[in-house]
Parts: structure tokens; C-alpha cells; sequence
């Protein structure tokens, strides 16, 4: 049995591995480091989630994955990635893009993904040539439009002739979703998918990925501020906090019993449990500034739960029972 385990976990290894990630922001008066020491996987066919209050380093890690990230000003200080056991960074030419080329990225801008100057049609022509390029022109006007009606668009010939200005936020995040869909990521990157949009528009776009997710398998890195949305839809969890991974594991066990104390924090601000939308909203203190991080634990001056070492010696991530992981001093 612990064999036929093993033998499996050979042959699949992780989708995608992050290792060790530290990149800085780099200015001309001062330096943030705004990832340390980030690890994460994605497992094939899992759904995880990257989540944290705004300015924790999210975006900038879905950016470095993909490649879009801009060197200068950001620097990478260290770390590698692997995709499908491929090593994508360090990369010899120090920043590739790689969106289509198994990995793909929907923002939380739509208009960020779209191109003003052309059509949806235009686009999600460009799209399909990347996902199925050997079909016949037919084929692939087949695909345009059965892919737009899966994202529930119900004038299809109508939002084809429209520039993406010319649609309303909800409709150009769902035709952002289709033109991904077409191109078959096998890893799909979503960076606060439904933030800005009104709460029946996010429950679809998150019905709507998840149905989808069903029949394409790709693997998901949902990154998001909401904990109600990352506990609708994701396998495993990390939380991030001033730019560090202080806790993972599966969504169910981190939701059910929290171990730092930020995780704790987070759970208990959302007033009616996880399953109204609400955005997350945390009652004790302010982000943390990555300019000016205190001493020890950055989180420290916001810890109910803050000791004398917590104010001078960061805790390491350590490993729990369960696949859990955490970096607090209270587990040492
Ligand atoms: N282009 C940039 N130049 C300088 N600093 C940046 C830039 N982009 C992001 N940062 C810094 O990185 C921090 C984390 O940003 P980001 O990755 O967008 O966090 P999140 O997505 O969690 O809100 C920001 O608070 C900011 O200090
Ligand atoms: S290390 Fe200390 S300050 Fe940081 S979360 Fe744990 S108890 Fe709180
Ligand atoms: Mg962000």
C-alpha cells in the first residue's frame, strides 16, 4: 500500500511548486521586501488559496509565477519555481511570460487581461488559436461561441461584435473567464476574481468557475482578500501576512481550528461565517505596513496573544500534524 503511495506521488509530482520565493521592491530612496520566504504548491487538479488582507505580497506572487512581474522595480532575491516539474524560475532570461503557455491568469480588473482596440470576437479568436490550434477556422468559431454561452452570456452574437469598454464589469470578468477557458491552462491563476463586483454577479462567477473547473481539471491558485470566497471554493489554504506564509493546510482544518492567532483574527471578523460573501474585514488594528515592520513577529503589535520574544525574533514556519504549517511562537 505505502509502496503503490509512493510510486503514485512519484509519477505526479506537484502542478506547481514555489520554493523559498523572496522578491523586494526597489526604489530609488528605499528597499520593501515584500515576498520572504514564500513556499506554496499546487497539487494537479487541486484549488488553493492564497489568503491575506491587501498589501500582503499576493499579487506580487501570482505575478512572478506567471512572469508579468516588472523587474525593475521589483527584484527576485532568491527562490525557484517548478511547473510540472520544470524548473520556470530562475530562468536565464529573467522574466518570461508565461500566459498560454500552461499557465494562465484572470485579474481582478478584467480590462487588464482584454485589449481595448479589439473585439471580443478578435480576442477570443487569438484565444482558441493558442488552446486548439490545429482545428479547422469553423471548429474554432464553434468553440468562441459555446465557450461564451458556458459563462453564461446569453447574447453571444451580440457581446461578439462589442469592444470590452462597451460591456459591464460582470460581463467583461465572464468573458475574461471564457477566453482563459479556451487556451486550457493546466494551472488557472485567479487574483481577487470577484472583488468590485456585486454579490449575486460574484456568487455566479464563482459557480460559474467551479462548474468549469469540473470539465477543464485545471488546477486553480485562487488569491483573494475574502475568506468566504477561498472557503467556497478551495482544497488547501495559506495565509499571508506582511509578506510571509504564516499558515497553511486544508481549508477545512484551518477553518475549523485556526492556529495563529492572525488566522483567528480573520475568522472571527467575518460576522455571519463564510458563506455570505461578505469582504473580509479585520476589527484589530491596521495592515501592516511592509515599509515599517516592527521587530520580531509582524504581526506582534495586532496579537491578542504577544509574548517578549515575539517583539524581537521572527518565528519560523514549522510543520504541524496533518500537513499543517505554522509560524508562532506559541508553537514552539
Ligand atoms: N510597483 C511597485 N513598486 C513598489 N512597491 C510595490 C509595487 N507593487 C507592489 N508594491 C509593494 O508590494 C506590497 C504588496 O503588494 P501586492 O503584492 O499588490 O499585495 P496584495 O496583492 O496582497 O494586496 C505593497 O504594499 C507595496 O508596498
Ligand atoms: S509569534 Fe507572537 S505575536 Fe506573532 S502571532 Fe504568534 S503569539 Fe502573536
Ligand atoms: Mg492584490
Amino acid at each position: 500500500m505505502i509502496d503503490s503511495i509512493q510510486r503514485r506521488d512519484k509519477l505526479s509530482p506537484n502542478l506547481l511548486e514555489v520554493s523559498n520565493l523572496s522578491v523586494n521592491f526597489e526604489t530609488i530612496d528605499r528597499t520593501v521586501e515584500v515576498l520572504k520566504d514564500v513556499s506554496v504548491t499546487v497539487g494537479k487538479e487541486e484549488v488553493v488559496g492564497v489568503v491575506g488582507e491587501s498589501g500582503s505580497g499576493k499579487s506580487t506572487l501570482a505575478q512572478v509565477i506567471v512572469g508579468v512581474l516588472d523587474i525593475p522595480p521589483a527584484r527576485i532575491m532568491g527562490g525557484r519555481i517548478l511547473l510540472e516539474g520544470k524548473e520556470i524560475l530562475p530562468h536565464p532570461e529573467n522574466k518570461v511570460n508565461f500566459r498560454g503557455k500552461g499557465i494562465n491568469m484572470i485579474f481582478q480588473e478584467p480590462l487588464t487581461s482584454l485589449n481595448p482596440v479589439y473585439s471580443v470576437h478578435d480576442q477570443m479568436e487569438e484565444a482558441v488559436n493558442i488552446g486548439h490550434p490545429k482545428l479547422e477556422k469553423k471548429e474554432k468559431e464553434a468553440i468562441i461561441r459555446k465557450s461564451l454561452a458556458e459563462v453564461m452570456i446569453r447574447d453571444v452574437e451580440g457581446v461578439l461584435n462589442v469592444y470590452p469598454h462597451q460591456l459591464s464589469g460582470g460581463m467583461r470578468q465572464r468573458v475574461s473567464i471564457a477566453m482563459v477557458l479556451v487556451q486550457k491552462p493546466n494551472l488557472l491563476i485567479l487574483d481577487e476574481p470577484t472583488t468590485g463586483l456585486d454579490l449575486i454577479v460574484q456568487r455566479k462567477i464563482i459557480s460559474l468557475i467551479m462548474n468549469l473547473k469540473k470539465e477543464v481539471l485545471s488546477s486553480i491558485l485562487l488569491i483573494t482578500h475574502d475568506l468566504a470566497v477561498a472557503a467556497n471554493m478551495c482544497d488547501r489554504i495559506y495565509v499571508m501576512y506582511a509578506g510571509r506564509v504564516v499558515e497553511s493546510g486544508k481549508m477545512r482544518d484551518v477553518l475549523h481550528d485556526p492556529k495563529h492567532p492572525y488566522t483567528t483574527m480573520l475568522k472571527n471578523s467575518e460576522p455571519e461565517g463564510y458563506a455570505n460573501g461578505a469582504p473580509l474585514k479585520v476589527s484589530s488594528g491596521a495592515p501592516p505596513d511592509l515599509r515599517h515592520l516592527p521587530p520580531g513577529c509582524a504581526f506582534n503589535p495586532r496579537c491578542p496573544m504577544a509574548m517578549d520574544i515575539c517583539r524581537s525574533k521572527v518565528p519560523e514556519l514549522k510543520k504541524l500534524a496533518d500537513n499543517r504549517e505554522v509560524a508562532c511562537w506559541l508553537y514552539e
